[in-house]
């Protein structure tokens, strides 16, 4: 019970926390805005207490002398016109505030995403879906913080000048209507809070409806789904998922809903009998006649405003959930980022390239050693090929190196400096590469392939010249520069896999940096091809430093030195002819490709 209030008393205070934060970010937004509102909201919500306390006053001055008190009646007056005028006002200010709190709120976090400059934060799907979340929902979320953060102030202070003005007519029947009141305002918490905590929150169960709908809908999906017609086996998933939720949902709605009708007879009855006791005060001559406006305007204002206030404070949870994620976004640090105030010079001599000291590095979240104890070193210029396993760390090693990821143990030095004491973008411009799992961007052929330098101004030529070396022909194809890629669009191209692949892999030759990396840079090329790409880029690249993942231990031939990953392990570092000497795991590799039926 201690423990259950406890819990209840922490989210209270976490609520009131990240209310007090929203208000500041609205201020920093947008601050005349945010200060007009803030003497206007109260001011709109005070307004209906004045005018029944200015009406009461006139009722009792003409039931007794029978005069009409013009300054009542033109104040009273006043107080009416504002109350009408104010609304359409603080509508003005509403629109205006939002404007300003979304363009403040999608600044910031494309700003922030900007700083996180490592993925390992992109390959966690918490952090994924939260991103997500937080840049989806930008756009409507400022309107919900203000209408209904605005709309708790408001009605709150309705229901304290509506109860002060009927503790002026008896402090008892106050008193009163506030107990009955209390009970039914922290059942309709509840109510709301677990209609919330189920189907609108962001619970596995409700995930998984969303997962199982987009699955029949998504192009990423979509042909199995029609080959192994799984229409009926995902209904079936959402049919059960759903049933989950709402059994749990039904068993507490209706015991709520009857709890909720006592509680509202009871209040009813409260009201009815205070009533009567009203009545009888003005007939012994305690009260005067204007009192039955006070009481029943107050009561229903009373009563109106303490539902609001629950029902908008529930709404408004729901949005300061969002603010918690949003803020939590803001406040991630990324390591890499860190460093480029040290700004240490990337240009040392004497240049000694690339060196791995003992890195050991185990993916975030995870327990398993992914690389161990891994140390070598390439030399300015020295082509390396990287072979091993499916799941050896050959993609996770480069990766390292490119600083996507922050290593754990060890050190990697490039000429001789620690590269996570470097300037991460200057560091990162180094390089060119071309993923495992390239990128397939929905823009123009052109674009497709100059993104990767968007300094240096190339002529279409070059970049026809550079999809020819990749083996992609825009002339025998007849493709022109600006085809739109992809089918996101319309008069979009899509291209085969293949093709995707030479257009990474001019992508990655474009940008002219000293170190090229290639994750299995054809493996969706056929083999005609790949011997004669491949040639070409070690041609090509003669004074680069070029690291090459490959399964095609027939293109290793070429390189200077081949680095053997077990299980995360070096296992060989070596030129070939050395290898098939000395070490019988890389051999026993190679005699398999070249002879699998020996
Ligand atoms: N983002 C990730 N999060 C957690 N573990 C990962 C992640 N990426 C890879 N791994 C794990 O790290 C290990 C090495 O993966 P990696 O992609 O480096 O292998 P690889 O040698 O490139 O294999 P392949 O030849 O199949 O491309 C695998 O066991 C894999 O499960
Ligand atoms: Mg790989």
């Amino acid at each position: 019970m201690v423990k259950k209030i406890r819990e209840k008393l922490s989210v209270f205070s976490n609520y009131l926390k990240l209310y007090k934060k929203s208000l500041r970010l609205v201020l920093d937004a947008s601050p005349v805005f945010s200060v007009m509102m803030l003497i206007l909201v109260p001011m709109q919500a005070a307004l209906p207490a004045a005018t029944i306390y200015l009406a009461n006053y006139l009722i009792n001055e003409m039931s007794e002398s029978g005069n009409v008190v013009n300054t009542v009646v033109i104040f009273w007056g006043i107080t009416f016109l504002l109350g009408n005028v104010i609304s359409p006002f603080i509508t003005f200010i509403q629109g205006k505030l939002t404007d300003d709190l979304t363009y403040h709120l999608n600044m910031s976090i494309m700003k922030k995403s900007e700083s996180l400059q490592t993925i390992h934060f992109f390959e966690n799907s918490e952090f994924l879906n939260n991103i997500e979340l937080v840049s989806s929902e930008a756009s409507w979320r400022p309107v919900n913080l203000l209408v209904f953060g605005t709309s708790i102030i408001g009605s709150l202070i309705t229901f304290v000048s509506m109860i002060v003005l009927l503790a002026g007519l008896n402090m008892f029947i106050a008193l009163i209507l506030l107990v009955a009141l209390l009970p039914q305002v922290i059942l309709a918490y509840k109510i709301q809070q677990q209609a919330f905590e189920t189907l609108v929150s962001n619970t596995e169960d409700s995930r998984k409806l969303n997962y199982y709908t987009k699955a029949v809908i998504e192009s990423k999906t979509i042909k199995e789904v029609w080959l192994f017609n799984l229409y009926q086996f995902f209904q079936e998933k959402y049919k059960q998922a759903f049933h989950r939720i709402k059994n749990s949902v039904d068993k507490n709605r209706n015991k709520q809903a009857i709890t909720s009708i006592v509680f509202l007879i009871f209040t009813s009855l409260a009201s009815v009998w205070s009533f009567m006791y009203i009545v009888n005060d003005i007939q012994r001559g305690r009260l005067g006649v204007g009192s039955i406006l006070v009481f029943s305007s107050s009561v229903i204002y009373i009563l109106q405003s303490s539902t609001r206030f629950v029902e908008d404070s529930s709404l408004l949870y729901d949005t300061l959930l969002y603010m918690d994620k949003y803020f939590t976004f803001l406040s991630l640090a990324d390591k890499s980022a860190d460093t480029k105030e040290r700004d240490v010079s990337l240009t040392r001599e004497p240049s000694t390239g690339l060196t791995l000291q003992d890195v050991s590095f185990k993916y975030p979240n995870t327990d398993h050693l992914v690389l161990k104890n891994v140390s070598f070193s390439v030399a300015e210029g020295e082509k390396i090929a990287v072979v091993g396993a499916n799941g050896a760390g050959k993609s996770t090693l480069v990766k390292l190196l490119m600083r996507l990821y922050s290593y754990g143990e060890g050190t990697i030095t490039f000429d001789g400096v620690d590269i996570e004491t470097m300037d991460i973008l200057a560091y990162r411009n180094k390089f060119s590469a071309v993923f495992q799992d390239y990128a397939k961007f929905n823009l123009s052929l052109r674009e497709n392939v100059m993104i990767s330098d968007l300094v240096n101004n190339h002529s279409d030529e070059s970049v026809r010249m550079y999809l020819k070396q990749s083996g992609f022909d825009t002339k025998e194809l007849n493709i022109g520069l600006d085809q739109q890629l992809g089918v996101k669009f319309s008069d979009g191209r899509e291209l085969s896999g293949g093709q995707w692949q030479k257009v990474a892999l001019a992508r990655g030759m474009y940008a002219d940096r000293s170190i090229l990396i290639l994750d299995e840079p054809t493996a969706s090329i056929d083999v005609q091809t790949e011997y004669e790409l491949f040639t070409r880029f070690i041609e090509m690249s003669k004074d680069k430093t070029v690291l090459f993942i490959t399964h095609r231990l027939s293109l290793v031939k070429q390189a200077d030195k081949v680095l053997v990953l077990k299980d995360g392990e070096v296992v060989g570092f070596d030129h070939h002819d050395a290898l098939m000497d000395t070490n019988s795991y890389y051999r026993r590799m190679y005699e398999m490709q070249a002879n699998p039926y020996k």
